[in-house]
């Protein structure tokens, strides 16, 4: 049996879909309010740039590099602390197309770990730089570097002054979340105009993790992944995702099943059977224009836009 919310929607070329994070979303109205308008209007203007004939690759990098930015998400400027109240994050990016893939962890410095991603995808022979090197390349590339961010800073005090601090925060999850965090981890997947899918994912982690510790989010196959069929961005408890390779697991029941909904559900049994609800949830995209949205957390802010829809569709 399915613990989660599965939403599915099928349309035409191009389409994008967003997530803010999946986890309690326990807000007032005029915060969710906020964050529904502004996910709405991030779709728009990803729609726009991928009727211009823009790559899937570069609206997904635009819209993640937007989330990161917004402060409202657990990403770049929004980003969650370590137990020693520092920002380290992680991102990937992957092209569908010719399966490449580009991604950063336990970055500092950078102010758009996203973008970083794609400089290692296409500026280096690796795949993953992690630490002090991701650092290092940020800088030798000029980009921007992250502001301190006075409101995460404060989040971080206050619940030190709470003594929530969890032993392990898996079990405290929803004491975490209700205290501190609104969700976890940005992502993106889109389909262009030429029937090229592209993944993106962006976080700064779960909060009060331990310093050095890397979740799913820049391991391909696990936090992002995209082939010629499908792409998929997820969110959630790293741990739980990275065991089970959540996006390659749902792309390879894909390919077997050949039914995207049957391949997305199958896939969070499995993690589920391992570790239970609460802690996952992913945005799926096929090449043949099917859309699943799936969690099992009480929300995930999500969105998606396509030539079927006369607005976006948002929801959290
Ligand atoms: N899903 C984000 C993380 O666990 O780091």
């Amino acid at each position: 049996m399915s613990l989660g919310h599965v939403e599915r929607f099928k349309s035409e070329r191009p389409i994008i879909i967003v997530h803010g994070g999946a986890g309690a979303w326990d807000v007032d109205e005029d915060t969710r309010r906020r964050i529904t308008d502004f996910i709405e209007k991030l779709l728009v203007e990803s729609y726009e740039l991928l009727m211009k004939g823009s790559e899937a690759v570069d609206v997904v990098e635009y819209a993640v590099s937007k989330l990161e930015d917004s402060g409202i998400f657990n990403a770049g400027y929004g980003s969650s602390l370590n137990i020693k109240g520092v920002a380290e994050m992680d991102a990937g990016i992957m092209i569908g197309s010719v399966m490449k893939a580009g991604a950063v962890a336990m970055s500092r410095y950078v102010k758009n770990p996203i973008k970083l991603a794609r400089i290692v995808m296409e500026k280096t022979d690796h795949v993953l730089i992690g630490g002090e090197g991701a650092d290092e390349l940020a800088k030798l590339f000029g980009l921007e570097k992250r502001e301190i961010n006075e409101s995460i800073n404060r989040r971080y005090k206050d619940a030190l002054n709470k003594k929530i601090l969890p032993p392990y925060y898996r079990k405290n999850l929803e004491i975490i979340d209700r205290v501190i965090s609104l969700g976890d981890t940005v992502g993106a997947v889109a389909l262009d105009i030429y029937g090229t899918l592209a993944s993106a994912t962006s976080t700064g982690g779960i909060w009060f993790k331990l310093p050095g510790r890397i979740g799913d989010s820049p391991i391909p196959g696990a936090g992002f992944y995209a082939d010629r069929n499908v792409a998929c961005s997820a969110t959630g408890v790293g741990e739980t995702i990275m065991t089970i390779s959540l996006c390659r697991s749902i792309a390879l029941s894909y390919r077997y099943l050949n039914d995207l909904y049957k391949a997305t559900v199958e896939s969070f049994r499995e993690l589920e059977e391992l570790f239970g609800g609460n802690t996952a949830g992913a945005i799926i995209l096929s090449s043949l224009g099917e859309i699943i949205m799936y969690y099992n957390t009480k929300g995930m802010a999500r969105g998606f836009i396509s030539s079927s829809l006369s607005k976006p569709y948002v929801n959290i």
